[in-house]
C-alpha cells in the first residue's frame, strides 16, 4: 500500500542529473557503455544473488538496462523499473532487439514499486538509491527486504563516502578528475552534480541503514571512485 500523500516523498521529482530527457538517457548510455564492462559486471552480480533459472528477480533503478538484460538470460524473470520513462524506454528498445520476452518494465521506484510481500529470490539495485535522502533510504531498504523471500539476496551498489575526509574539497576534485580522464567532461559534470545535489551517504550510515531494515551485510566492498557494493541477505 503506498503512504498517506502527506507524507510520501515525490520520487518522480529529479534532485540532481535530471534522467528525464531523451537527451539526457543517450548521454548516459553512451558513456556507461565506454566507462563499464555491462558483461563482467552482470556475470558478477549473477554470481553474488546466486542466481538461479527458476528465479525471479527486481532491479530498481534500471536505468538502460544493461545489468537486467543480462541477467534476463540466466532467470526465469526479470522486473525492471525506473522512475524515468525514457530510461524505461531505452531500455524495452533494448529487449526487444535482443528478443528478450522475460523482462516487465514498470515506472516506479524505490517508494512507490507495488508488489506483494517475499515475491522476489533477489532484488539488484546501482547507482540509483543515492537519490534519496537518508530518511527515504531507510523507508526504501525496508520495502526491498519485505519484497525479499525470506534468504533471499540483496545487491546494493551506491555512491558512498568515506566519513575520514580531512579535505572534502581535495577529495571531491580527485573524484571529478578521475572520472573525466574515464569518461570524459559530461560524465565528469554529472559526477559534481551528483557529489553536490544528490544524497551520497557516508559508509557507516549506508551499513546502519541496512542493518536497520533487517538485512545481514556479508559483504561491502569500496571501489574508487566512490562505488561501494553490498552483498545482503534477508
Ligand atoms: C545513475 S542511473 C543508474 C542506472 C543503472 N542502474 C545503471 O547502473 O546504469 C540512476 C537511475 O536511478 C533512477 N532513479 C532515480 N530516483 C529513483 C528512485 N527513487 N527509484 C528508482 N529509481 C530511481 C534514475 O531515473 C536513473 O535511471
Amino acid at each position: 500500500m503506498l503512504p498517506d500523500p502527506r507524507w510520501r516523498y515525490d520520487e518522480q521529482r529529479h534532485s540532481g542529473v535530471d534522467f528525464s530527457t531523451l537527451a539526457e538517457v543517450e548521454a548516459y548510455d553512451a558513456y556507461m557503455r565506454k566507462m563499464r564492462d555491462s558483461g563482467a559486471e552482470s556475470a558478477k552480480i549473477k554470481a553474488a544473488l546466486g542466481l538461479q533459472p527458476d528465479h525471479v528477480i527486481l532491479d530498481i533503478g534500471c536505468g538502460t538496462g544493461e545489468t537486467a538484460l543480462g541477467l534476463a538470460l540466466h532467470c526465469a524473470r526479470v522486473h525492471a523499473v525506473d522512475v524515468s520513462g525514457e530510461m524505461l524506454s531505452c531500455a524495452a528498445a533494448k529487449a526487444q532487439q535482443r528478443g528478450l520476452a522475460n523482462i516487465a518494465f514498470g515506472q516506479a521506484g524505490f517508494l512507490t514499486c507495488q508488489y506483494p510481500a517475499a515475491t522476489f529470490d533477489a532484488v539488484l539495485s546501482q547507482l540509483a538509491l543515492h537519490h534519496l535522502p537518508d530518511f527515504w533510504k531507510h523507508i526504501a531498504l525496508r520495502r526491498v527486504h519485505r519484497l525479499l523471500k525470506p534468504g533471499g539476496r540483496f545487491l546494493l551498489q551506491d555512491a558512498v563516502l568515506p566519513s575520514e575526509t580531512p579535505d572534502f574539497e581535495r577529495y571531491f576534485a580527485g573524484i571529478v578528475a578521475a572520472i573525466a580522464a574515464a569518461g570524459g567532461e559530461k560524465v565528469a559534470r554529472d559526477t559534481e552534480t551528483t557529489l553536490r545535489d544528490e544524497h551520497p551517504t557516508l559508509d557507516w550510515i549506508m551499513l546502519g541503514l541496512l542493518e536497520k531494515a533487517g538485512f545481514t551485510v556479508v559483504s561491502a566492498e569500496a571501489a574508487p571512485p566512490f562505488i561501494h557494493t553490498y552483498l545482503c541477505v534477508k
